[in-house]
């Protein structure tokens, strides 16, 4: 068993998961699981249906992200692009596949249920992410609860008020529930007066309220973060009434748009989104997630390993 992966907690950061932005210690980086040697391994063992390879354009305001295949590139060859050029790799659902990351993260969620009063870390997933020193991530939410365990390079992160709505609107927030749309919604730079900017370093922690916009900038050297999600009680009902709210707006028009998360209200809308899904499981009519085309391939011959693809792609609307 991995013990001690918190460092030097104070109570009050117990107490506050879920509730505020936290900057902790951590010791992921000391388990020896994420060398260069250790990371290609990794990317080998990755099942390419969960291996997300991504560039992107350079400006924050203009949403250029842009997924690619990894075209049967083998994982040292991965590393060495990712050292040379502009690559963001989200290894998804680490937990399904590598059981010695598996233990630790579930080490680490066993850690704070132990010692945060009330805390519950249920459905249990993590991406491990690897990216260029210059690479960034365009302003999103995630929609479980999001945990950057960050593990080497430096990153700025910027985060942004959280259940604010000035910041990402209702309706966006509840497309993004509702699998309309991905994680990824609209920037204004003048929401920058209002962030709380974060240049972090390896062995910290960086966690914030569900549905927390933030955005990414690396500052140097290769990147590697643990991304850890779980959802618990409270915030299997947060996502589930802002789908509520999707569904009763595109079907019935004007609705009762609370985003309250107790009380009635939520409760009902939670058993009438749980009723849809296992009406759609029983007759077969389930909806597909929102998912980027692939626009390049790697080809570790070609400038930055990348060799776009002639595809034509619409953004949503909301991301032009
Ligand atoms: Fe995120």
């Amino acid at each position: 068993m991995t013990n001690n992966l918190l460092k030097n907690w104070t109570n009050d950061e117990y107490l506050s998961l879920e509730k505020a932005v936290i900057l902790a210690n951590h010791g992921f980086g000391d388990t020896g699981l994420f060398s260069d040697e250790n990371l290609a391994k990794l990317i080998d063992n990755h099942p390419c249906e969960h291996l997300t390879v991504s560039t992107m354009g350079n400006d924050p305001t203009k949403f250029e992200w842009i997924e690619g295949d990894r075209n049967g590139a083998s994982g040292q060859d991965i590393m060495e692009l990712v050292k040379q050029g502009r690559l963001w790799l989200n290894l998804r659902n680490v937990l399904n596949f590598h059981p010695e990351i598996a233990q630790a993260v579930n080490s680490m969620y066993d850690e704070l249920e132990a010692k945060s009063p009330g805390f519950k870390a249920e459905d249990r997933s993590a991406n491990l992410l690897i990216s260029s020193s210059t690479a960034m991530v365009h302003y999103h939410v995630d929609m479980p609860v999001n945990m950057l365990w960050h593990i080497r390079g430096k990153k700025r992160v910027w985060v942004y008020p959280h259940f604010d709505y000035r910041f990402v609107s209702k309706s966006v927030v509840e497309k993004v529930c509702a699998g309309e749309l991905s994680e990824d919604v609209p920037f204004d730079t003048s929401f920058d007066n209002y962030a709380l900017t974060y240049d972090v370093e390896p062995g910290q922690l960086l966690t914030w309220p569900q549905l927390t916009p933030h955005r990414v900038q690396n500052l140097g050297g290769v990147c590697v973060s643990l991304s850890t999600e779980h959802k618990n009680a409270r915030a299997r009902r947060r996502i589930n009434v802002h789908e509520a709210n999707y569904f009763l707006r595109t079907k019935i028009g004007k609705f009762y748009r609370s985003a309250a998360v107790d009380g009635p209200v939520a409760e009902v809308k939670q058993l009438l989104m749980r009723s849809i899904r296992l009406f759609n499981k029983l007759f077969g009519a389930r909806k597909e997630q929102f998912v980027y085309t692939k626009r390049f391939k790697i080809n570790p011959h070609a400038p930055n390993g990348i060799e776009m693809l002639d595809v034509k792609v619409e953004l949503p609307t909301e991301l032009v």
